[in-house]
């Protein structure tokens, strides 16, 4: 697929990774449908795209909401006159132990609703989003690309029950797309990046952070451009399709 003049959703574009990708596929000329919560965010992210001189719509869209995403994608496909690319890229963590013990007795859990919220955004919310994408493309006819954005922490996290479930969860939608989607057309692949210099690493303690610098190889942080330019690699190499792209500087064994 030719990255310019294809239409393009982004979701979770109103900063960190989302708003480095928009950036990147608006330089190479792509027309871009950028999704999130925040209006303000959106604005910033739409003025970045602009100023590459690339066409762009925001969409205050919450990915879990079953009639928002789905009429959402109905206007996006109106707008620009169809829809060749999406990108599920919105995410949340709301990390903690499953339990905490203390004195001989569990002294705190994971909630239901701290489990149930990231499950909603990180794994409903793809399934919603590929879904009316999916349908978009395959009644255009002309094919199309779902890139999603899993994450290292798939394999397995401590303080991550919620993440990581919703994570590997995303990895393996992204194998049954690619299967079931092909008749149509329509590529489906998944970058799990490691850890990477954005707001959701910044809100993580230093001495964490730091720690967690120690298990990779190359001993820094993913820039989010590494990040951008590997949703271009899978757009550009038509031969990509139900694989998941680890980006993580050697950290995954
Ligand atoms: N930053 C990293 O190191 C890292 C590593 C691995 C995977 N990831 C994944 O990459 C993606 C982006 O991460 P980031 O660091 O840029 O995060 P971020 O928190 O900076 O940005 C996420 C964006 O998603 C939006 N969003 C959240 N809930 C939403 C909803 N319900 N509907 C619509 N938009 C919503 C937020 O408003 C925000 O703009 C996430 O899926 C994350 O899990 C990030």
């Amino acid at each position: 697929m030719q990255i310019a003049d294809s239409i393009v959703a982004i979701t979770g574009a109103g900063r960190g990774l989302g708003r480095a990708m928009a950036e990147y596929l608006a330089e190479r000329g792509a027309r871009l449908a950028l999704i999130d919560l925040n209006e303000e965010d959106l604005q910033a992210s739409v003025a970045a795209c602009e100023k590459h001189g690339a066409e762009t719509r925001s969409y205050v869209i919450n990915v879990a909401k079953e009639d928002e995403v789905d009429s959402g994608f109905a206007r996006i496909a109106t707008d620009f006159g169809g829809l060749q690319v999406l990108v599920n890229n919105a995410g949340i963590m709301r990390d903690g132990m499953l339990l905490k013990f203390k004195d001989g007795k569990v002294a705190d859990r994971m909630s239901l609703s701290q489990w149930q919220s990231v499950i909603d955004v990180n794994l409903t919310g793809v399934f919603l989003c590929g879904r009316a994408a999916a349908g978009i493309m395959a009644e255009g006819g002309k094919g199309g690309v779902i890139v999603n954005i899993s994450s290292l922490s798939r394999a397995g996290n401590m303080g991550q029950t919620n993440y990581s479930a919703s994570k590997a969860g995303v990895a393996a939608m992204t194998v049954t797309w690619a299967r079931e989607l092909a008749r149509y057309g329509i590529r489906a692949a998944a970058i799990a990046p490691g850890f990477i210099n954005t707001d959701m690493v910044a809100q993580m303690r230093p001495e964490i952070l730091e720690s967690l610098v120690k298990q990779v190889p190359l001993r820094r942080l993913g820039e989010q451009d590494e990040i951008a330019s590997t949703v271009a690699f899978i757009l550009e190499n038509d031969f990509v399709s139900g694989r998941v792209i680890d980006i993580d500087g050697g950290a995954r064994i």
